[in-house]
């Protein structure tokens, strides 16, 4: 969840309002989330942010925990 919080966030806050992530919505958006990340690698999108593999990790993992 801090992943998302300052690698996400930062940038949906501004250009993405309707998608700043909670945990009250990953029910609805964890799949989404993984299938933007992982399997089309879309976000986080730029050059400027960037998950590092320990975050990247972090991420995976949590999103496992959620299925
Ligand atoms: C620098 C800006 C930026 C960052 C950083 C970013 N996003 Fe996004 N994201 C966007 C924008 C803009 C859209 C809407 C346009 C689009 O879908 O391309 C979007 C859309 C999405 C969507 C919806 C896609 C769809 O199918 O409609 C998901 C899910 C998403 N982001 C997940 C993430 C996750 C998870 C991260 C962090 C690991 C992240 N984003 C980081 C800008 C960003």
């Amino acid at each position: 969840m801090e992943v998302l919080e300052s690698k996400c966030n930062v940038c949906h806050a501004r250009r993405n309002p309707s998608r700043v992530f909670t945990e009250e919505n990953m029910d609805a958006y964890g799949s989404s989330i993984y299938e933007q990340v992982f399997v089309r690698k879309r976000m986080p999108r730029g050059s400027s942010i960037r998950l590092s593999e320990q975050e990247s990790n972090a991420l995976k993992n949590w999103l496992n925990t959620l299925k």
